[in-house]
């Protein structure tokens, strides 16, 4: 049975915005590209580079793992460059009474 969490009004994540969120143990980090809400886990599948300190680009949906360069595709959690080949999990992410909630379990 999936959980939800409140992750924050919709006003405190305006577009090229991200925040981090924690959740029984898992680094969540959740951005807004370009009106387009998204989560991630905020952890490398190459060798756990903390994905929330790297380099995001908001007209792609990326982010680039500061520690080796692999670039990952926000949306799907997929690798789009090596090193890195397994997906990040990725979150399903609802607003309710304009606040930003994500769906874990
Ligand atoms: S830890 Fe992310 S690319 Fe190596």
């Amino acid at each position: 049975m999936p959980e939800t969490i409140d992750i924050c009004p919709t006003s405190d994540l305006p577009p090229g915005a991200m925040r981090t969120v924690e959740w029984e143990d898992v680094e969540i980090m959740v951005v807004n590209c370009n009106g387009e809400l998204l989560a991630v886990e905020d952890r490398c599948s190459h060798d756990d580079g903390p994905l929330a300190e790297g380099e995001i680009d908001g007209a792609a949906c990326t982010v680039e793992c500061p520690r080796h360069g692999a670039l990952f595709d926000l949306r799907t959690g997929k690798p789009q460059t090596l090193p890195a080949y397994v997906p990040i999990e990725t979150f399903p992410v609802l607003i309710e009474d304009d606040v930003i909630k994500l769906e874990v379990d």
